[in-house]
């Protein structure tokens, strides 16, 4: 059976977007079930879904072996994966933002330093701001860097803010405005057009009562 695969960002933000395809008519029933599968799929309807690593969504669907997928605009802005990007889904809202701690006075003739998991969003904004810096390369935990002088600032995503807040850190500007996306392969985007339509279109109505 040819497939529609359709690659989901494990996590609350996956089932968030499971229950938007859900509503869109593309329920797989054995996805609702609790278990450690990662593959599921729906005969009838014609739809295998899977759950990747959030930061692994783009490169299943960049390479085809998911032909739709939903990620957040950080990866995409991040990575600049070869993919079409559909629609905003208005879900999973977060800001990229630039934090410190809060008696962090900046001297702008010293290069700055600044950790973060977004090297190059982090790169791309202080260069537009004519500004040098030195990043740090971190994978997670990112706001214990300044409170332990690993580094000046950190680039990271702020939803509720609790963390920041919880760690002394407070937001000195927001870089960019994420939300997550339905993502598409470009050749599956050919062949498969009129499923993908479909889907796109479903969700669309869908995401207009997000
Ligand atoms: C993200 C981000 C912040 C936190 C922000 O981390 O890196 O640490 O969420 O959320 P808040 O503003 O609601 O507190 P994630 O949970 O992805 O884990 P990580 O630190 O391992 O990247």
């Amino acid at each position: 059976m040819n497939y529609l695969n359709i690659a989901l960002p494990k996590g609350r933000l996956g089932e968030k977007a499971y229950g938007m395809l859900k509503q869109a008519g593309y329920a797989c029933p054995a996805i609702e079930q609790d278990s450690r599968k990662l593959i599921f799929e729906n005969e009838a309807l014609g739809v295998r879904y899977f759950w990747a690593k959030p930061s692994d969504v783009a490169t299943y669907v960049e390479r085809g072996a998911a032909d739709i997928g939903v990620t957040g605009k950080d990866i995409l802005l991040e990575y600049t994966p070869d993919v079409y990007e559909l629609l905003d889904l208005n879900i999973g809202k977060c800001r990229m933002c630039v934090a410190a701690k809060a008696d962090f006075r900046d001297d702008k003739t010293r290069t700055l330093t600044v950790a973060t998991k977004f090297s190059n969003i982090a790169k791309e904004y202080y260069s537009a701001l004519g500004r040098d810096i030195d990043i740090i390369p971190l994978h997670g935990s990112i706001e214990i860097a300044p409170v332990i002088q690993l580094s000046d600032v950190i680039v990271d995503i702020v939803e509720t803010g609790t963390t920041l807040k919880e760690n002394n850190l407070a937001v000195t500007d927001t870089v960019v405005n994420i939300s997550a996306r339905l993502i598409a392969n470009k050749s599956s985007f050919k062949f498969k057009s009129e499923e993908i339509e479909n889907i796109c279109k479903k969700l669309s109505a869908e995401e207009e009562k997000q």
